[in-house]
């Protein structure tokens, strides 16, 4: 039996002994704020077992994460229809990009890039208010964490919106080739709240155990859309380090420039590891070192 809390805890010292802990994300200035000497890491089994090291019970900004969970939402509600507005292609571009935008006459290529997530979460509203369609999405967060005590944070929130000027040129780009089909404004305010949802590594641990279909993990979709969406974590999951993540990791995941990753290990837990500095790609630096000692003592790689 792996003897998941001694990894951790061999997890725990290494990056508390790193030098370089990467640069946290400057362009929300509530996330610039945030102290780098911070890592934590949770490990949550379907059975209710929970391992934990650092800060795993500090909240922190989950941001693109949230990605993960507004595709579950947006696939229960069109099914497979939804792909006609989205692609399931890795970008091998920055998470903010807009240039495949104008080649691709508007269609972004996943829902995790952010043009993606913000026609995704168009979707997932399907004609509802950013009020209702945010209610949805944080009661939906809270079920599968089971977990009452998760919201989102107004004051990033609000930054989002003050600094949010790319994204809504990603929106506003798409809106012109007729991709949404909400009001844009509306469009970006729910995304801009969505990504301001505050959870702990524990919190979004015990919420990624839906995404595990490990037995007795909470059954929030059907198995063909947990194995769909784990497949695009795989692939896109870590914008133009994806390749390198699944290199070195070989588990699904999915980044936040809050610092945070959510990590699948299907058929046996799911892994919430969280470290604010991030690397040139915009995702965790000490996240993605902290994943592959884990994968690499667990022997978890699905491949
Ligand atoms: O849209 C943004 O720029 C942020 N709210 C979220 C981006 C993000 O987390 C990208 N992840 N690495």
């Amino acid at each position: 039996m792996t003897d998941v809390q001694s990894i951790l805890d061999r997890i725990g010292e290494a990056m508390q002994a790193t030098k370089d802990r990467g640069t946290v994300a400057q362009y929300i200035p509530p996330l610039a704020r945030v102290d780098p000497a911070q890592f934590g890491m949770a490990v949550a089994f379907a059975d209710g077992r929970l391992f934990s090291t650092g800060d795993a019970e500090t909240r922190f900004s989950i941001q693109s994460i949230s990605k993960v969970f507004t595709l579950s939402l947006a696939l229960g509600r069109l099914g497979d229809a939804f792909w006609s507005k989205v692609g399931r292609e890795p970008s091998g571009q920055a998470f903010n990009s807009i240039l495949q935008l104008e080649h691709e006459a508007g269609r972004p290529r996943n829902p995790f890039i952010n043009a993606g997530a913000i026609a995704t979460t168009d979707a997932a509203m399907a004609h509802h208010a950013p009020r209702d369609f945010l209610a949805e999405l944080v009661q939906f967060v809270r079920a599968a964490a089971g977990d009452e005590d998760i919201h989102i944070d107004a004051a990033v929130a609000q930054s989002e919106q003050a600094t949010g000027d790319l994204n809504r040129s990603l929106a506003y780009f798409m809106a012109s080739h007729q991709r949404l089909q909400n009001p844009v404004e509306q469009v970006l305010g729910a995304y801009f709240h969505q990504c301001a949802l505050s959870m702990t590594c524990v919190q979004l641990a015990r919420a990624g155990l839906m995404l595990t279909g490990a037995p007795g993990a909470p059954r929030l979709m059907s198995p063909a859309r947990r194995t769909r969406i784990n497949a695009l974590m795989m692939l896109c999951g870590h914008y133009d380090a994806s390749g390198d993540f699944a290199f070195r990791v070989g588990l699904p995941g999915k980044s936040g420039v809050g610092g945070g990753i959510l990590i699948v290990a299907p058929g046996k837990a799911s892994i919430a590891v969280w470290s604010p500095g991030l690397n040139a790609q915009g995702n965790s630096k000490l996240g993605t070192e902290a994943a592959e000692m884990f994968a690499q003592a667990t022997g978890w790689s699905v491949f």
